[in-house]
């Protein structure tokens, strides 16, 4: 009944790409899918994966293997995400076809204003939305796991914590992970950690962060997990909630017991759209996630990626003057539905992926300075034509945040983002706790036009107001055909993510590769701002380049990004899991 194997990672040169010009493509590592029938857990650390091994072993079902996942999550990449953020759920019920979506994100407090970044000549501080006290929103991990688990779970919540709790106690030997290494050095996120007295004494040795081949021992944490295990509430309104308001007040924090009591995961109609002949389910607003990763199928529309060929220069220049459009959009109509209204059928409609689709040149690419969102309000849907936008580049982030998918006997899924933002969020740790806070307020448009750490920017719709939600580009994704379960993948990598997904998608579906390619293979991505085609270092071959080139792509080649993780099932039923090699993370099959 076990199929237990770390998939293996074999050199790309058995990989064969169709087109024969463009064929010397580079040396990424791809990794083989696990196979099993029964059952699949992947997500971004082997050790919260047979976590959630454990539940579907135990008899649990998708939901008890994704909670217990999380928290362990929260447990072994303490950095990256944790019960001190919030994410986003979405899962598929085989038996009734049900797509649901659940948003656990993190919410501003009820003292935060718009312009609570802004300093005394009207400029934006720098760093203030990112490290600090000021920077945290009030977290959703704990309410968004309790409520899924609540009303979909089949094991005990005792049971499905019961991981992370002895990881968190007995402890864990710290891996040679990208994030750990980058706080060896000169990451400047480092000092941040080492200010906050209760962080420094988890994460170091005498102001030494621990090294890979350390064991990691989180007691604090442990027993915060254990309160949680007894009384979920006690995070928003028993001894946990009283040691963050009070740590808060002390350090000029924002968070007080009348946030945390108020916090509600809220259940919201998943964005669904048709590509080809399936189904692709994702999350809606306050995720732009969702309805970027649709209107870019949209606007790729019937157009026939496969007889091109895998990064063909058609394909990447058509994808990427899409995720222009896109994410052009995006700074402009997405931001919290409950605050304003997203214009999301509009943006959704195949009459608008028409219109758009018209503007692209298959020849010669835009200069971002001459995309611009749509008129939505216009009933004939005019094109956008006027004034040029500009934004500083930015350095990119790399690994923090994190995402699983989950698939049980039944073929229910569940596909899980969550995160605390950069790494090691806000740096702050309530002292007591081991709850490492978040800096999720960074993603909100701190003035209109200024980006955030990922170099996104935004304007009113995703301005600050007490208890809006932070637009978000996580995008947990479920795809499925008839009404059965095909697909589901995310990943972490901020602004990334979106792009990221897409092209684990197209290459499950559209290129026929099993999801072991379909997550290793080199990626390419476009924000609209900076104007910039990022690629993977060694990521497509020199015609390609040239070709792209050509077309007047600025080509920034840059190291590899992104950690995400998707599980598809095959024509005899076979589930397929694999986790992106750039990352550690792994897939346990029943
Ligand atoms: O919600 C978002 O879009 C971001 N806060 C996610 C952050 C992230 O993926 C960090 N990873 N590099």
């Amino acid at each position: 009944m076990l199929t237990v194997a770390k998939p293996k990672r074999v050199a790309s040169a058995i990989f064969s790409f169709t087109i024969l010009l463009y064929s010397q493509v580079a040396s990424a590592a791809l990794t083989l899918p696990l196979r099993s029938k029964k059952g699949m857990v992947v997500s971004a650390h082997p050790l919260a994966s047979e976590a959630g091994i454990l539940m579907l072993r135990k008899g649990g079902n998708a939901v008890d293997a994704a909670v217990a996942t999380t928290f362990a999550l929260s447990v072994v990449e303490p950095f990256s995400a944790g019960i001190g953020g919030g994410g986003f759920l979405l899962m598929h019920s085989e038996k009734t076809g049900d797509m649901k979506a659940l948003d656990f994100r993190e919410r501003a407090p009820l003292k935060a204003t718009r312009n609570m970044y802004l300093d005394a000549a009207g400029k934006v501080s720098p760093n203030a939305s990112i490290n600090g006290y000021l920077a945290v929103g009030t977290p959703g991990t704990v309410a968004g796991l309790y409520e899924v688990h609540r009303r979909y779970g089949k094991l005990s919540w005792r049971e499905v914590m019961k991981p992370a709790i002895a990881l968190a106690k007995d402890g864990f030997i710290l891996s040679d992970m990208v994030t750990w290494r980058s706080l060896q050095a000169n990451d400047p996120r480092k000092q941040v950690v080492l200010n906050n007295p209760a962080a420094r004494e988890i994460f170091t040795r005498n102001g030494e962060f621990y090294q890979p081949g350390e064991k990691l021992v989180q007691r604090d944490l442990a027993r915060t997990l254990t309160a949680i295990a007894e009384n979920p509430q006690s995070f928003y309104t028993g001894s946990i909630a009283r040691a963050i308001a009070s740590d808060m007040v002390k350090n000029g924090g924002l968070i007080s017991l009348e946030d945390l009591k108020a916090y509600k995961p809220i259940w919201r109609t998943p964005v669904c759209g048709n590509f080809r002949k399936a189904k692709i389910c994702s999350m809606p607003p306050p995720s732009s996630g969702g309805v970027h990763l649709l209107q870019i199928l949209n606007i790729i529309g019937d157009t026939d990626l496969k007889s091109l060929g895998w990064h063909h220069p058609d394909a990447i220049h058509l994808m990427v003057e899409a995720m222009k459009i896109a994410y052009s959009d995006r700074s402009k109509y997405l931001g919290d539905p409950d605050f304003v209204k997203v214009p999301v059928q509009e943006l959704l409609s195949p009459a608008y992926a028409k219109k758009r689709r018209q503007e692209i040149n298959m020849q010669m690419a835009r200069p971002s300075t001459e995309v611009k969102p749509g008129d939505l309000n216009s009933k004939c849907l005019r094109l956008p034509s006027s004034s040029p936008a500009s934004s500083p580049c930015l350095p990119h982030e790399s690994l923090q945040t994190t995402h699983l998918t989950v698939v049980d006997g039944e073929h229910n899924a569940v596909s899980l983002t969550f995160t605390i933002n950069l790494i090691f969020g806000a740096g702050i740790v309530t002292p007591g706790t081991g709850i490492v806070l978040n800096n999720e307020m960074d993603d909100f448009a701190a003035a209109p036009g200024v980006p955030n750490a990922f170099g996104l920017v935004g304007n009113d719709a995703n301005s600050i107001a007490p208890r809006k939600t932070p637009l978000s580009s996580m995008t947990p994704t479920i795809v499925t055909e008839n009404g059965h379960f095909r697909m589901a993948a995310g990943a972490p990598g901020g602004s990334t993510i979106i792009t990221q997904v897409l092209q684990v998608i197209l290459n499950v579906l559209e290129y026929n590769m099993d999801v072991g390619a379909a997550v290793s293979v080199p990626r390419i991505h476009h924000q609209w701002l900076p104007d910039e085609l990022r690629v993977e270092s060694w990521g497509l071959d020199a015609l390609t380049l040239q070709d792209l080139r050509r077309r007047g792509h600025k080509i920034k080649e840059t190291t590899p990004w992104g950690n995400g993780n998707a599980i598809a099932v095959t024509s005899d039923g076979t589930l397929e899991g694999a986790a992106d090699p750039r990352g550690e993370g792994s897939p346990r099959g029943l």
